[in-house]
């Protein structure tokens, strides 16, 4: 870390490692602005943190495209009209803080609750610039790769992914250069980044610099060996990579911002506040919460109008604080009917990825 990325960040935010740059904004934060200011922001990388020249910079489209294409960052947003989407990003890390507390995850990030936030992205649609290039609609897979140096198995490399072909061609899928209405700022991506609403965070890439259009999903290492699903039988030891589910489509969550984990509570009604996301496809419909251990539960009221598919709800629910009372549980049903799992035993995985089950708050009545 740099002492530019860590001003850049509000005083109070938690750098949960510094080098790589990572860290979120205390779980209060979350629920109180529905766009996530740009100083709250979570940040999540996995190598450096590159300063890249914006006269140097080149954006090169090729693979199954009949006119490969090579530009500077001035020819792209010269060329191609500038659009807006708001869209939360949530990696998919989110709450492994909780998975760990099931079996032991080595080697990964604790994150609690707080890797999540919403923003309004500005950029150009990805659409635009694959059909610039004149793209093989028979082509199934869309591969981004950024300017930053990530080390794993003893080499060196940019971080990448991918998506597919029919995602990246649908208008909210955008190569942003603005958050909030400011360009990029190094942390996140600057001059160039891929957003892709409704997938995981990894998948949008920061300092793309190459988008390759292929057959087969992206071969990098965070596409082919991390940000993979396993069964909970799986782990280092007997883990077949190829086996994995590629993680790309969020899945339905809700988390309990206010109050924290083992915070205290008065007696009596008492408001708990929190976001719930939905999977991209189906938005967030009902949001429940319980002071009982499941036996009842309180329905929340959303704190905004937005119907946005891909961003976040901040929601509200009063409950009743009885001395019985030890957790706080919250949980969301989407338009579809689609609910979350209740444990996290169900849904645990070795690497500690898209723990989406009832969130569960312990409290100690004051
Ligand atoms: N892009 C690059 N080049 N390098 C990275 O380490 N991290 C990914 C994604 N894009 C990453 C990246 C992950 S895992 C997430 S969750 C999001 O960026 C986080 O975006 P943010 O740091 O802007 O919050």
């Amino acid at each position: 870390m740099n002492d530019v990325t860590r001003q850049e960040k509000h005083p109070d935010f938690i750098v949960v490692s510094e080098d790589p740059f990572n860290g979120s904004a205390p779980m209060a934060f979350l629920v109180q602005e529905f766009v996530t200011p740009n100083d709250t922001f979570f940040a999540r990388n996995h190598g450096t943190i590159p300063d890249v020249d914006i006269d140097t910079f080149r954006l090169t489209v090729e693979g199954m495209v009949k006119q490969p294409i090579s530009l500077s960052f001035s020819e792209l947003i010269g060329r191609f009209p500038k659009t807006e989407v708001m869209t939360t990003l949530q990696c998919a890390g989110n709450r492994r803080q909780e998975l760990m507390t099931v079996a032991p995850i080595p080697n990964e990030l604790p994150w609690g609750g707080g890797a999540i936030s919403n923003a309004t992205w500005a950029g150009i649609r990805l659409r635009d610039v694959l059909i610039a290039a004149g793209v093989d609609r028979k082509a199934r897979h869309t591969a981004f790769t950024g300017l930053d140096q990530v080390q794993r198995l003893g080499q060196t490399f940019g971080f990448g992914g991918s998506i597919p072909l029919d995602k990246a061609l649908l208008p909210e899928t955008i190569l942003a250069y603005e958050m909030n209405g400011e360009p990029l700022s190094n942390l996140h991506g600057y001059p160039l980044r891929v957003i892709v609403p409704g997938y995981i965070g990894a998948r949008s890439v920061k300092w793309v610099t190459n988008i390759t259009i292929q057959m087969q999903p992206s071969q990098n290492y965070f596409q082919q060996r991390a940000y993979k699903l396993f069964p909970p039988e799986v782990g280092p030891d007997n883990v077949k990579w190829e086996d994995g589910i590629m993680l790309g489509e969020n899945s339905l969550n809700a988390v309990i911002c206010f109050p924290a984990d083992d915070e205290g509570v008065p007696l009596g009604q008492f408001s708990v506040m929190g976001y719930a996301l939905g999977d991209g496809h189906h938005l967030v419909e009902r949001v429940e919460v319980s002071s009982d251990d499941g036996k009842t539960w309180s329905q929340a009221s959303f704190l905004t109008e937005n119907n946005d598919l891909w961003a976040w709800k901040l929601w509200e629910a009063q409950v009743e604080i009885t001395p019985l009372t030890t957790t706080i549980i919250a949980r969301a049903t989407d338009t579809a009917g689609n609910s979350q799992p209740q444990d996290t035993q169900e849904i645990w995985n070795f690497k500690g990825y898209a723990n989406n089950a009832w969130h569960k708050v312990n409290v100690t009545v004051t």
